[in-house]
């Protein structure tokens, strides 16, 4: 888009150049009149502006609020145009792309939306925030969030939005089938089994659990919510330690492989977050783990659980109660922008508690500043903002900042093992050794 738009004008300023120097050649008599450029003045007015392009996320109702942030902005900021560049939805993807930027120092992104795992990996192609307005609203913002997101002393992130997943269950389901919320991983069995046995009578479609099972960032996500929920560390400690070839890992992630083709689909080894928010939505699952943003889209118009659903802390295993992986998204302004102030100042008003609020509201986006939290609008359109305010605050982190600049590597090692158990392809305990062995060659670490 952006470049069309340039390239429009580029085209327009050359036409117009070329008609005022043929105009100047053909008849003489017209060299004389000294105001004929003036016309091309408008357009370059146009050209005048600056753009700024934010390049985001298009999950649920992703896009279409970062638009109305940017029309918000762009309606209080005369001068300046705010495009937004919609990027693939896989964590793996996006950031492939933003490479593609980086490597060629490349200004036509100014402002990147960024997931909460990758400022260490990242922070040399970004600018400083602290340095353009960020430094009055960071104590604001949730300090962990904030610290993920300082790196040698200067924040390359502004945050956006925290994520941490959830169980969402049918409310109408446990009811018919007399059953209670799932408090451990075997009560999701038990209770899945049952509501799938049953609902399979009248719907060949349904299953007990839907989740993010391939190859994927979100795989990370989901196991490790499985691995610490039963007390078996988090892949790598903050002090870099390996940790993941231990008993309780193992254990849950053979249980959950166990999950494939009984209680979920054998295609929730294909499945990311939309993909198993589409089965969810069109009333085809008793439960599903996602993120927040799944709320809201479940309850739009054209869902089939609308009202019918709820949502809770996920599952624990031996630890005694469950785990969040935290996830989030942050907006960092590029190094090689050419208008970093115009970046910066877009980028902290998306992140306001203006923006912040009004993508709480309608898209169910969990703020990252934390009076929001106590604002009477945002709870009522996200009560669970308020009900499972711990769990946001106790989330999980992925090992990002002990393993930087190498944590998609080490993520890439992680859930290539699990997924490899999930395809019934080596038992836990196999995959685990042998990643143990994969993360000490990358990382130089020691194991446990
Ligand atoms: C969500 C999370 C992000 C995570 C991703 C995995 O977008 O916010 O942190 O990496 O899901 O798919």
């Amino acid at each position: 888009m952006l470049k069309t738009k340039w390239m429009f004008c580029l085209v327009l300023i050359l036409a117009l150049a070329l008609v005022a120097v043929v105009g100047c050649d053909a008849p003489e008599e017209e060299v004389d009149e000294p105001d004929e450029p003036e016309e091309v003045e408008e357009p370059e007015e146009a050209v005048d502006d600056v753009v700024i392009t934010v390049a985001a996320g298009a999950v649920g109702m992703e896009l279409e609020l970062t638009r109305d942030l940017a029309e918000m902005y762009m309606a209080e900021n005369e001068g300046v145009t705010v495009e937004v560049l919609d990027t693939p939805d896989m964590v793996e993807d996006r950031l492939g792309l933003y490479l593609q930027f980086f490597e060629a120092g490349s200004s036509e992104v100014d402002v990147f939306q960024i997931d909460v795992i990758w400022p260490g990996d990242l922070s040399e192609h970004f600018i400083d925030l602290n340095q353009y307005g960020a430094a009055e609203v960071a104590d604001d913002h949730f300090p962990a969030i904030i610290e993920n997101n300082t790196v040698d002393g200067e924040l390359v992130g502004i945050p956006w939005f925290t994520d941490a997943g959830l169980l969402y269950y049918r409310t109408d389901l446990l009811e018919k089938y007399d059953l209670d919320p799932p408090e451990t991983w075997d009560d999701l069995e038990e209770a899945a089994q049952i509501i799938q046995d049953g609902e399979r009578a009248e719907n060949p479609d349904f299953w007990g659990f839907v989740w993010q099972g391939r190859a994927y960032e979100g795989l990370t996500c989901d196991a490790l919510e499985w691995i610490a929920s039963n007390d078996g560390g988090t892949i790598i400690s903050p002090e870099g330690v390996i940790t993941i070839n231990n008993p309780n890992a193992i254990e849950i992630v053979d249980q959950a492989a166990g999950w494939v083709g009984t209680i979920s689909p054998e295609g929730v080894t294909t499945m990311a977050e939309e993909e198993s928010r589409a089965v969810w939505h069109a009333g085809n699952a008793a439960f599903m783990r996602n993120w927040p943003y799944a709320y809201a889209t479940s309850q739009e118009e054209d869902s089939a659980v609308k009202d019918l659903f709820d949502v809770s802390p996920l599952p624990a295993g031996k630890a005694g109660s469950g785990a969040a992986t935290l996830g989030g998204w942050q907006l960092a302004v590029s190094k090689y922008s050419e208008n970093p102030e115009v970046a910066a100042d877009v980028a902290l008003f998306m992140a306001s508690r203006e923006g912040q609020k009004y993508r709480a509201v309608e898209g169910t986006f969990n703020p990252t500043i934390m009076d929001l939290y106590e604002d009477e609008e945002v709870l009522e359109a996200a009560p669970f903002f308020g009900s499972l305010y711990d769990v946001f605050i106790n989330a999980v982190a992925r090992p990002s900042t002990a393993t930087a600049p190498q944590y998609a590597a080490v993520s890439e090692l992680f859930y290539n093992a699990v997924y490899s158990v999930l395809l019934g392809e080596a038992t836990a305990a196999d995959a685990f050794e042998e990643l143990e062995l994969d993360l000490m060659d990358l990382t130089g670490f020691d194991a446990e």
